[in-house]
């Protein structure tokens, strides 16, 4: 599975960086910023889905990799 964040969405509610912070950073702005680029470890799935089901803009999506 892959974890997108669409950064053109993102309003920087923060609620992924404060549930997550192991999936994402914020930047200087307060936007999410996603700290990783390359298939999600299995381990970490759960956390993606809580960061998907938390953002209120609908910026986090899990895909098929
Ligand atoms: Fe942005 Fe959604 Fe996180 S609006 S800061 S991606 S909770």
């Amino acid at each position: 599975m892959k974890l997108r964040l669409d950064r053109e969405t993102c309003q920087g509610h923060g609620r992924c960086y404060a549930l997550t912070p192991e999936l994402f950073d914020c930047d200087d702005e307060g936007y999410a910023v996603l700290k990783m680029a390359s298939d999600l470890a299995p381990e970490l799935l759960d956390a993606a889905r809580l960061a998907v089901d938390n953002c209120p803009e609908y910026a986090i999506t899990l895909e098929d990799a």
